[in-house]
């Protein structure tokens, strides 16, 4: 039986141990100086003023439209072709979501499906950089600026990837990032908010901590060195210096993680150009992908996708399909959302694969993954 290989997974080395334990050895746990150096290299990085980081990218989203300014009863406009997590934070808040089609080729927000979901409640656009490939952010931005609407990025995929030479990061008001095990860097669980803008910095590290502020410039009262002010109704979504020794130490690795995965997207674009059958993903010319994710779709007939995909797994790919379009849930479905609805994702949906994908995948890895996949588009397509 040929190697396992799963669709995406973290690269923890001792390096990343070592300094794991140097944490736990010392006096912060938790809200100390690993968690200020992590978000210190988060913006060094991406060259954006100011990053909170939190326990989850889910939390991040929740801290961003908070920080953003959504409230109950506005809308948010984003794209089904997600996790759910993009849908969900809004609605945590008590907003609605308004979901817009996608572009058939990159699976990215089609921005000219946008003014027509706009309303006087549109309060935030929610692109998506999915698989890693950014969004089209000046147009969306445009569109936005045009109508006093704030463009907040679900990057989760895309950290270290690149619009038009700038860096993930700066491209909308506010980023937020995931250091899940399988994204760009990992904190074991984690996320961030990254932008420009010292109000929604302000807002996303008080809520981030119940919604509690202890600058005395910002209290209604202060009875001494004690007194701290609960304002809104915020969370406990900190993150640990412990994570953040890992996250931190992975960010030295980030550029070399994703050059990696940029060679091997090219490996498998090389190898399967002359597979019909198959259509690979694109990268426009103006970005450069970070590749958390590549996913291939079945050309002509999405009902053998299904047949494809268990072949592969039999084969020993831990293939996945990115991503159930979220208003196929129940949950959604129960919210007023119904098939048909969004087309294009759909179809894109249908027709999905993702292969394996991870900065430690082998060149032998790559050409075993390359041949599985050949072997199994011929014996089921
Ligand atoms: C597009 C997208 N947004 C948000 C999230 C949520 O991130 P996390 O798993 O860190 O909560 C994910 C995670 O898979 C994601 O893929």
């Amino acid at each position: 039986m040929p190697k396992f290989l799963p669709y995406g997974k973290q690269w923890v080395d001792d390096e990343d141990i070592a300094a794991v334990i140097k944490v736990l050895k010392g006096d912060f746990l938790t809200t100390g100086p690993t968690v200020d150096a992590f978000e210190q290299s988060l913006s060094q990085y991406t060259g954006a003023k100011f990053v909170t980081a939190v326990n989850s990218g889910t939390s991040a989203l929740h801290v961003m439209y908070f920080a953003a300014g959504l409230s109950a009863g506005d809308e948010i406009i984003t794209a089904p072709m997600t996790f759910a997590a993009t849908a969900n934070a809004a609605l945590y808040l008590g907003a609605k979501v308004k979901f817009v089609d996608v572009q058939a080729d990159t699976g990215n927000i089609n921005p000219s499906l946008i003014e027509a979901a706009i309303t006087d409640k549109t309060k935030l656009i929610v692109p998506i950089d999915f698989t890693g490939h950014p969004a089209d952010y000046d147009e969306i931005n445009a569109i936005a600026e045009k109508h006093g609407i704030t463009v907040v990025a679900d990057a989760a995929h895309s950290l270290g990837a690149s619009y038009k030479g700038r860096q993930v990061g700066t491209l909308a008001a506010a980023t937020e990032l995931s250091f899940h095990p399988v994204k760009p860097v990992t904190t074991a669980e984690g996320g961030a908010i990254v932008s420009n803008d010292s109000a929604i910095d302000k807002r996303s590290k008080v809520f981030r901590t119940h919604g509690i502020t202890r600058n005395p410039e910002e209290m209604q009262v202060n009875e001494g060195a004690w007194w701290y002010e609960m304002q809104h109704l915020g969370f406990n979504y900190r993150i640990t210096d412990v994570q953040c020794a890992l996250g931190l130490n992975q960010m030295h690795k980030l550029a070399a993680f994703i050059a990696r995965r940029q060679a091997i997207a090219q490996f498998y674009t090389d190898a399967f150009a002359d597979v019909p059958e198959l259509i690979l993903p694109v990268q426009r010319d103006y970005v450069a992908s970070g590749w958390h994710l590549y996913v291939i779709r079945v050309a002509e007939n999405p009902e053998r996708r299904k047949a494809l995909f268990d072949r592969l797994r039999e084969l020993g790919l831990g293939v996945q399909v990115h991503y159930i379009p979220v208003h196929y849930h129940p949950y959604y479905q129960n919210l007023g959302f119904k098939r048909g609805q969004f087309p294009l994702a759909e179809d894109y949906y249908a027709r999905a694969i993702s292969l394996p994908i991870f900065p430690r995948m082998t060149d032998d890895d790559v050409a075993s993954v390359i041949e599985r996949v050949k072997q199994a588009v011929k014996e089921v397509l």
